[in-house]
């Protein structure tokens, strides 16, 4: 019996539903029309839906590319197709499917749209340091706009992963360490993806990846095991890949690590009980890349068996393995999948196809007319650049050497100051590094004539050649160049004293980070350090402008800098808006979504950790107590930090109740006052420690933030308010619930940078 409007509206509006089932109509309709096609598919056809292909058009990231692609479409053993760009080549691999395959059922396309799509923009751990979660929703819909105008309607993107080990490569594609920001942006990304219309012919689908855990890898090494408690993984994990989901994400893809010994891709816990029954998930959950094969090597068995466990588990789709394909039949012969799990990935395929339009047309992505006006556009590189200047976190910046003044001599040095294959950073395989802005280009058009512009490279970024080769698997991103490291310094140096300011550009090659490119020593190449000293030695002024994917380890190089800028990879943009920022056309506003530690050794390292019974204090180290013989316990640079040119001064906290219920909302205020010279944003945290709990807490949470933008001596009250959404964690049964007891709040502008402190109990 269908539902009744009325109760069903109701429902809804109570929050009864999940927001996808409140169009009745639509889904009846849409369950009407799958159920009727599918009645007509063989077990073949319906398998093959299950197939996802690469022809090896994209690039691939695994070890194997489909062959036969063609005929398998033809055959109707192909569900979707990825690594096939432009809307030319997608409409005649369409064609195939609609005009060939027996049931002319339209392929899914699919693309690794990670941070834009040709418009490339900020890496998305810079582009988390922004907290603007308008300017991250926009990034990602500008992305499907341009993906969609290309043929696409499937995007592998957001990956949430947090992370809390810079070793790991991939840390460049995620949000940092953070559950709270980390969430925000998930459900930010998945709404600019798909807008409000999926069939929308500008709208994409998005893939939440990947499922889960992937972040915890041991050792920082990629797609190595993972070990966690269960309330680990549901206070700090799990919670940006739900928010994902409750944001509407149409779909999962499965990640390559074990998760309590089963890998995830056969992990039935992880994919029906807690995605699909738990937080009522229901699209579709793709593998990833050739994840079920590689299940063999840890050891669940042969093809066959991996390929079942997956299905068994929940698991739909079936990236480029063809285990699917290939040994379903079988298995349903023996009865070790049903004709039921079938059905269900099978159906589940169908839904999001219908969802995307691709029934009704599929080509409704492929419109001649809209790749020319959407693909790079003009409004899409002014965001780029808005993006780029708003993603970079001012780590120094002493004797305010920056901004810079548009007047006298510039020493421009560095292997990453001019050069353009570096630009746009790991996960662009869309983007054209060629199309990127370089910094010395940026800077010249940012100064014209009013300043001398000098550029010398100064040092290869490694002179490792072996090192070298491993980087520049996807084309040249670190060149060694033919004079010696001492001939490029010495160059340099020279340069540089001819110049009133340095200013270095400097860092990581960007496929130094990324999947696949973990690192056991996460600082400078030697090569560029030595630069460094060289610089400095010089006695000008010496601005570091720092490209990385990941957090560096650079003790060494906040000594020598007289400012130091992390801009990560900015993108398309890069030049134009690293300028912006040197000459204070920008006012840095970014702040570290990730901690920067002072060696390697402190890792694991991340603001919200526990206490011990015996915390090291604020003097030198001692004792007995929870600290290392050789280096400080907490990180150079800490989550939550960057500067600004302008200075804020935090006043007058007021709490409306010194105790709250259960059901209060309490009113947190402060005045947050702009005490320097430029107009500027602050990005104010609130943190939130609970003393009293029945499980240990964390030293502090954040909890909320703000992004607030004033004048020169403009102050503002700035309010937030607090209830037991926020007062609240996991107990060991898993239940999340809010102790009675005290709290502790924290107003600050980093974590390490509380300005405002009180207290008040929960009743
Ligand atoms: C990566 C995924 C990506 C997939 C398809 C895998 O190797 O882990 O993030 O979406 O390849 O390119």
């Amino acid at each position: 019996m269908k539902p009744h409007f009325f109760s069903l509206l109701i429902a809804g509006i109570i929050g009864l539903l999940p927001l996808h089932a409140q169009i009745p109509a639509t889904t009846a309709k849409m369950n009407a029309f799958v159920s009727g096609l599918m009645s007509k598919m063989t077990l073949e056809e319906k398998i093959g839906q299950l197939n996802l292909l690469t022809p090896g058009g994209g690039v691939a990231t695994g070890a194997v590319v489909s062959a036969d692609v063609e005929t398998k479409i033809s055959k109707g053993q192909v569900g979707g197709l990825f690594g096939v760009i432009g809307v030319e080549k997608i409409r005649k691999a369409q064609q195939l499917a609609v005009s060939r395959s027996r049931l002319k059922i339209p392929l899914l396309f699919g693309s690794d749209v990670i941070h834009g799509y040709k418009t490339t923009f900020p890496i998305p751990l810079g582009l988390s340091c922004s907290w603007d979660m308008a300017l991250i929703e926009h990034s990602a819909r500008l992305a499907g706009i341009e993906a969609s105008a290309d043929g696409l309607c499937w995007v592998y993107s957001p990956m949430v992963d947090i992370a809390r080990d810079p070793r790991w490569g991939r840390v460049a594609e995620g949000s940092g360490e953070d559950v709270y920001l980390g969430s925000k942006i998930a459900a930010a990304m998945v709404r600019g993806y798909q807008g409000d219309d999926l069939a929308a012919n500008n709208t994409v689908m998005a893939c939440v990846k990947h499922f889960a855990l992937y972040g915890a890898a041991e050792a920082g090494r990629d797609y190595n095991t993972t070990d966690m408690s269960r309330i680990k993984m549901y206070e700090y994990y799990l919670p940006p890949y739900k928010a994902a989901i409750d944001a509407g994400a149409g779909s999962v893809m499965t990640s390559f690590n074990e998760i309590d010994g089963i890998p995830a891709t056969a992990n039935k816990w992880l994919m029906t009980d807690l995605l699909r029954k738990q937080w009522g998930f229901k699209g579709f959950v793709v593998t990833d890349y050739t994840a079920i094969n590689e299940m063999m090597a840890h050891g669940m068995g042969n093809l066959q068996t991996v390929s079942a466990l997956a299905l068994n588990a929940g698991v739909d789709m079936d990236m480029v393995g063809e285990g699917y394909l290939t040994t379903l039949p079988l298995s349903l012969q023996q009865h070790k999948v049903t004709q039921r799990q079938i059905d269900d990935a099978c159906r589940r395929i169908l839904e999001a196809k219908y969802k995307l339009g691709l029934f009704e047309d599929p080509y409704r992505y492929c419109d001649d007319n809209r790749a020319g006006q959407e693909i790079l556009s003009a409004d899409k590189k002014k965001a780029a650049r808005e993006l780029g200047a708003r993603s970079c976190v001012l780590l120094k910046n002493s004797q305010q050497v920056l901004p810079l003044k548009k007047s006298g001599t510039i020493a421009l040095i560095g292997p990453l100051a001019n050069n353009k294959n570096n630009m746009l950073g790991t996960w662009a395989v869309n983007g054209d590094p060629q199309a990127a802005v370089p910094i010395l280009e940026g800077i010249k058009s940012a100064v014209g004539n009013s300043a001398k512009i000098l550029f010398a490279k100064g040092a290869n970024i490694s002179d490792d050649s072996v090192f070298a080769k491993k980087v520049n698997v996807f084309g040249e991103r670190i060149d060694i160049d033919p004079a010696s490291a001492e001939q490029l310094r010495a160059e340099a140096v020279a340069t540089a004293n001819k110049a009133d300011v340095i200013v270095a550009v400097v860092g990581e090659a960007s496929e130094m980070s990324g999947e696949a490119a973990s690192r056991s020593d996460i600082g400078l190449p030697g090569s560029q350090q030595q630069l460094l000293r060289a610089l400095a030695q010089t006695g000008k002024p010496l601005v570091v402008v720092l490209m990385s994917g990941r957090p560096l380890t650079l003790t060494t190089e906040n000594d020598l800098a007289t400012a130091l800028l992390e801009v990560w990879f900015p993108g398309i943009e890069a030049g134009n808006a690293v300028a912006d920022l040197l000459f204070g056309h920008y006012n840095p506003s970014g702040k570290l979504t990730m901690s920067f530690p002072r060696n390697v050794g402190q890792i694991p390292i991340y603001y919200n950790h526990k206490n011990t019974g015996r915390p090291q204090g604020d003097g030198p180290t001692e004792k007995f107590h929870s600290n290392y013989l050789d280096v400080a316990n907490d990180p150079l640079f800490p989550f939550g930090y960057g500067l600004s040119y302008t200075s804020f001064k935090y006043d007058h906290l007021k709490l409306d109740k010194a105790t709250v219920g259960l059901k209060d909302k309490m009113d947190v205020s402060f005045t947050l006052t702009n005490t320097g010279a430029y107009a500027g944003e602050e990005i104010v945290q609130l943190y939130l420690r609970d003393k009293e709990a029945t499980i240990a807490r964390p030293v502090k949470e954040l909890k909320d933030f703000k992004k607030i933008r004033l004048e020169p001596g403009e102050n503002k009250t700035i309010h937030f308010t607090v209830d037991k959404e926020k007062l609240s964690y996991f107990n060991s049964n898993l239940q999340w619930m809010a102790d009675p007891g005290m709290f502790e709040i924290m107003i600050g502008s980093s974590s390490a940078d509380i300005r405002l402190k009180s207290e008040f109990e929960l009743r």
